[in-house]
């Protein structure tokens, strides 16, 4: 914990020194208005950030607030996947682009001059950030309103204040010790869905009432009359997967796993009664307006 507030006022410190002393940036923030100033990613740390991002064939990497490309250039020619760099300022926007140039990627990637709080990046499936704690919180909701369940959002430096990390690491360069955060974009899930499944040779009404905090959820099935209550689960993504029991002697263990799309939840059903096995397919729809903000 020591080590990470040391590390995150270096660097903040780091970045106010700049903006105040250095007078080329000072010039450049004057003409545009930098949220956060001009400081590159070392390598060492991208190699941490891109290890972090799994990046696949079909992948779109957006990294906002690109500086002079280099994380743009990195994922495109390492991964061979299209990728966009956003910054406000244009002569970062200009390095950028020579920058792919020379590197040979100018086909796979796109640099854009935008502020970041206009851009659309929602067809991202990897975010990368090295911006400032404020800035992050300024982007949170869109991140996670707008952005499709799954995406992959790295940040150097700083975190996303109560949304807790999937992954953190510590990566020495610069006298430093950097660090880098992974976090998954969730479904939003919370409300109430209905279905019917087939229990014990009875057409079951079921639903699930569902309260939902980032990736963490909790609620209760109801099974007909009966209410067990859903404990505490995270979501991955779209995925989900959460085990009930109902009680008293002839007990059932009922382990759902399922898909979100949208309103709908498509999945199979674990079912074990005593010694036996069955497996059941389930659909769930959400109730209209239930649906409330994850966000805390
Ligand atoms: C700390 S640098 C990070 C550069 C690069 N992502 C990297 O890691 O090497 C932050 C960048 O954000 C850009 N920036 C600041 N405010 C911005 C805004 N509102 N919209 C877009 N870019 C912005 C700056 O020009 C700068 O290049």
């Amino acid at each position: 914990m020591g080590k990470k507030i040391f590390c995150r006022w270096s660097l903040l410190s780091f970045l106010i020194l700049i903006l105040t002393w250095a007078p080329g940036l000072e010039l450049s923030a004057q003409e545009v208005h930098l949220d956060v100033p001009y400081v590159p990613t070392p390598y060492e740390v991208i190699e941490e950030m891109l290890r972090f991002a799994e990046l696949k064939k079909g992948d779109i990497l957006y990294d906002l607030g690109c500086g002079d490309g280099r994380i743009v250039i990195e994922a495109a020619k390492r991964a061979g996947i299209m990728a966009v760099g956003i910054d406000i300022d244009p002569q970062r926007i200009k390095e950028s682009r020579e920058n792919a140039r020379r590197a040979g990627v100018e086909n796979l990637v796109e640099f854009r001059r935008q502020d970041i709080f206009e851009a659309d990046f929602s067809e991202a499936t990897v975010v990368t950030m090295y911006l400032l704690p404020n800035v992050n919180l300024r982007l949170r909701p869109t991140i996670l309103s707008s952005l499709k369940p799954g995406t992959r959002i790295i940040s150097h430096s700083f975190d996303m204040d109560n949304w807790k990390p999937e992954k953190m690491t510590y990566v020495a360069a610069d006298l430093y010790a950097h660090t880098v955060y992974l976090w998954i974009v969730p479904a939003n899930i919370s409300g109430i869905w209905d279905w019917k499944m087939n229990l014990n040779k009875k057409n079951t009404r079921c639903q699930m009432e569902v309260e939902q905090e980032f990736q963490y959820l909790s609620g209760q099935l109801q099974l007909d009359d009966l209410t067990i209550p859903i404990p505490e689960t995270k979501i991955y993504g779209d995925k989900i997967e959460f085990e009930v029991q109902t009680p008293g002697q002839k007990s059932v263990n009922l382990k759902f796993t399922g898909q979100v799309q949208g309103e709908w939840i498509t999945g199979t059903v674990a079912i074990t009664t005593g010694q036996k096995n069955s497996n059941q397919s389930w659909k769930a729809l959400r109730r209209p307006g239930t649906a409330r903000s994850i966000e805390r």
